[in-house]
């Protein structure tokens, strides 16, 4: 059985990882293909050392662009090196232009697609994400979902129920793994930070950042969070970018509360996404990985594609609003800390239960 696993972007390496090793170690021939839509050491080289991910099979070196550039990239590159290595099964996660995009090309050569995360639905149509992930799991043969609400999402769009299997986040698998050898890393000394002493934000959503206006109201949302505690701030590219577009930086880094770094790698935001007392995001991953590890999230959002993490999870959604987050921050901080209980199959066995799935349903096998 021959699988070729595709990476892309940044929120993709920690999802692939463990399936990667799981065929390994079962056996399976796996290849893994990079598209590098990211392409900086912080964005991906760094993953896939922390992550044990092997150098990949492929690199496509498609980089940045508008959407279209991007995808169409993505596809004329990835198709001769589909058609070079002949795989069984292309798998795919996530939802980022690299996802829908090497699904397509797969689809179209007859070369069954799994798509890990599949079924999660903001139902707003204006994230590129959101169509990724619809598109995406029209084309898929196998999919695999994180939360119950992805089987609702999937059974209301007609997807036929023997493709669906319901398995549980691999990106848990990847954060129960990691978690001890983050813990040992000593980030907070170097930062000079104390324990549940800061709040920790990662922001980089075109909705937040790329328009002056919203990026002004982030600007101020995390001024205020300054006089509450100490905000550590890892700057996505994009956001950086923006906040010197608009003049944004200087503000920001005026208060000595707020700390600008650069994209930590994944151990070290690990490490700092579990002690913080407080993380505010605008992510899809990070609102799961907070419920996992038990530590109030504030996301940015009008809606989310996790609807679990609302309902077990420490996960709440607050609009652009500076008095709005300050009264949330607050309360949070002199309540008592909720006990919040973990979604059903979050137990870092996801990559298992996936894998199990191909050899049962015979993938590589004359019958598939
Ligand atoms: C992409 C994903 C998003 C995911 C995010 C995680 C899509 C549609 N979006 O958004 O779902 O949450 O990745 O980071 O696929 N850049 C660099 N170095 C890099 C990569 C990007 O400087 O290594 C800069 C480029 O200027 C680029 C910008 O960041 O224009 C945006 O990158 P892009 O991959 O287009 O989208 P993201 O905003 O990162």
């Amino acid at each position: 059985m021959r699988i070729l696993s595709v990476v892309g972007a940044r929120p993709n390496f920690m999802k692939v990882a463990p399936i990667h090793e799981e065929l390994l170690r079962r056996g399976v021939e796996a290849r893994l293909v990079h598209t590098g839509q990211h392409y900086d050491r912080q964005m991906s080289d760094v993953f896939f050392r922390q992550l044990g991910l092997p150098e990949p099979d492929a690199y496509l070196g498609v980089g940045s662009g508008s959407h279209a550039q991007q995808t169409a990239r993505v596809m004329t590159e990835f198709e001769p090196v589909l058609l070079d290595m002949a795989p069984d099964l292309v798998l795919t996660v996530g939802d980022v232009n690299s996802t829908l995009a090497c699904s397509l090309v797969a689809n179209k050569l007859g070369t069954p697609v799994a798509h890990v995360e599949a079924g999660l639905r903001s139902f707003d149509r204006r994230m590129p994400e959101e169509i990724n992930r619809i598109l995406t799991d029209q084309l898929a043969d196998f999919l695999f979902v994180t939360e119950e609400s992805g089987l609702v999402n999937l059974r209301a769009e007609g997807i036929d129920e023997g493709k669906v299997h319901f398995v549980g986040n691999v990106m848990i698998d990847t954060l129960v793994r990691l978690q001890p050898e983050a813990a040992k890393l000593g980030v907070l000394q170097d930062f000079g930070l104390d324990e549940r002493g800061f709040a920790l934000a990662t922001l980089h959503r075109p909705s937040n950042v790329d328009s002056l206006e919203n990026a002004t109201a982030l600007a101020k949302i995390l001024d205020e969070l300054s006089g509450h505690l100490q905000v550590v701030f890892p700057m996505h590219p994009r956001t950086r970018a923006s906040f010197q577009r608009f003049g944004l930086l200087e503000k920001i880094t005026r208060s000595s509360a707020i700390t600008l770094l650069e994209p930590l790698g994944y151990l070290e935001f690990l490490a700092l996404m579990r002690s913080a007392a407080i993380v505010i995001t605008d992510s899809g991953g990070i609102q799961e990985e907070t419920t996992f590890l038990g530590v109030p999230c504030l996301t940015l959002r009008e809606n989310t594609e996790r609807p679990i993490t609302l309902e077990l999870g420490t996960n709440e959604l607050l609009p652009l609003d500076a008095a709005a987050v300050s009264a949330r921050v607050r309360a949070i901080l002199a309540g008592p800390r909720r006990d919040p209980s973990r979604p059903p199959l979050w137990d870092g066995r996801a990559a298992e239960r996936i894998v199990e799935v191909f050899f049962t349903g015979g993938v590589g096998s004359e019958a598939a």
